[in-house]
């Protein structure tokens, strides 16, 4: 059977968007902002995303549409019988950790969305949104049903194939969220005490910056911000024909990503100061702000109910992209059929996730790494070490393993200009050298 394709280049940058903004921008980016300082964190986010990111983001792509095949296969096509592909079994492995919680959280916002739908969350619940929310994840059913009607839909639309699905609901929805969020931003930056929420993200305290873990959160955050480290990317690119030019997609999907956080920021730290909500709230920073955003705004039931909806459809966007990473991999390897693969890691997956959501209650005790919970101690292991570390081999493999003259045919930079020296440079050594450090320091070797 000859491999799918997207049905354009616009098809691909949609879902390659899709698969970027998401939980991960809004949710993710401002808990770990909050918890790393704010500012230096993000001057050190922003510098992870333009020197490293966006150059393997690149490099990953470029690997997927040179070999047309999925994580494991690319690798093995490319350098039979060199140990590269270890970097497609870590992405496999990764995609069980990643929506393993992402489905959880995804759960949440549908919740959030079924709850501005029937009005509940229009006005504060008796004891207010965070006790509302804390009852509602430490319950050991409820959330387990909102998650697992999130993973049914991400398999239904995985099963339907690449080049239909959710791609083209993106094309109206991601805009709208664009626009939403900068209204919310305007809205935000106007409550009383906003100030102190931007100085918050703006103004950098450098003393943060002695802690090297404050430098593997921000690298971890931006792999997983860009969706980069999986193979994920690299299996969208493989999707994508021979024909199609790379680098000024990667610029814009790596851009229109960092726009989403820093926008995302500015709605939710003014909000956070503003409310004394702690910035340090860690996941649930989002799900307790931002309904008492929404209750102060006028129609604010109506924004929110608008709001929680896209971000579901955000979310949706790069689950699918998370999922199809394995669901490539064994349509071609064990010749399963795209909906038997997808029911089945889908499935498995889920109850992944069930123990992620069950340590929000009953499990709550149960640590796993250092004092992390279990989904922190998923998100962890995943973002921090798997995605910085699959970046590291793309980087390597990009920089070293193919010669000047195949990396820049692969990228489409055979005739670019100088610029090309420069991707070349930071894939060959500036972002390996700099995850290298990054992992070191955090081990307490450097
Ligand atoms: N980038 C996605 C987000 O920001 C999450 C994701 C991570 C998707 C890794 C694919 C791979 O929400
Ligand atoms: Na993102």
């Amino acid at each position: 059977m000859a491999r799918e394709k997207w049905q354009s280049k616009l098809g691909f940058m949609l879902a390659a968007m899709g698969s970027a903004v998401g939980l991960g921008n809004i949710w993710r980016f401002s808990y770990v902002a909050g918890e790393n300082g704010g500012g230096a964190f993000l001057l050190l986010y922003l510098a992870f995303v333009l020197l490293i990111g966006i150059p393997v983001l690149l490099s990953e792509f470029s690997i997927g549409r040179q070999a047309q095949s999925d994580v494991v296969g690319s690798y093995q096509k490319l350098a039979p019988k060199k140990p590269w592909f270890i970097q497609g079994y870590m992405g496999l492995i990764c995609s069980f950790l990643i929506l393993g919680f992402y489905s959880v959280v995804a759960g949440w916002s549908l919740y959030y969305f079924w709850n501005y739908l029937n009005t509940s969350f229009f006005t504060a619940p008796s004891g207010g949104y965070e006790a509302a929310f804390g009852t509602f994840i430490t319950n050991p059913i409820s959330p387990l049903f909102w998650h697992g009607l999130f993973m049914a839909i991400t398999i239904l639309v995985v099963l339907t194939g690449v080049k239909d699905g959710i791609e083209r609901a993106s094309k109206i929805f991601m805009p709208t969220l664009a626009v939403l969020l900068v209204l919310l931003a305007v809205y935000s930056v106007t409550l009383e005490g906003a100030g102190e929420g931007l100085k918050f993200l703006f103004q950098p305290n450098w003393s943060i910056l002695e802690d090297p873990s404050v430098y593997l959160a921000a690298l971890g955050q931006a792999f997983f911000s860009l969706s980069l480290g999986m193979g994920g990317m690299l299996t969208y690119g493989s999707y994508l024909s021979k024909d199609e030019s790379l680098p000024s997609a990667t610029v814009g999907i790596g851009l229109m990503d960092t726009f989403f956080a820093i926008i995302a920021g500015v709605v939710i730290f003014p909000a956070v100061f503003a409310f004394n909500i702690s910035p340090e709230s860690g996941p649930n920073l989002v799900f307790i702000t931002l309904p008492s955003v929404f209750e102060q705004m006028p129609f604010g039931g109506v924004v929110g109910l608008v709001f929680f909806f896209l971000l579901c459809l955000a979310a949706l966007s790069s689950s699918i992209s998370i999922l199809e990473v394995p669901v490539a991999y064994f349509m071609r390897k064990f010749g399963w059929g795209r909906t038997f693969s997808s029911a089945v890691l889908g499935a498995l997956m889920y109850l992944l996730g069930v123990a992620a959501s069950l340590g929000m209650g009953r499990w709550s005790d149960v640590t796993l790494i250092g004092d992390r919970d279990i989904m922190g101690s998923m998100e962890f292991v995943a973002s921090d070490v798997f995605l910085p570390l699959g970046g590291l081999i793309i980087a390597l493999f990009v920089g070293w393993h193919w010669s000047k003259a195949e990396a820049f045919e692969a990228t489409d930079m055979a005739s670019a200009g100088p610029i090309r020296h420069i991707w070349r440079f930071l894939v060959k050594f500036v972002a390996p050298v700099c995850i290298a450090i990054i992992f070191l320091s955090s081990v307490g070797i450097l």
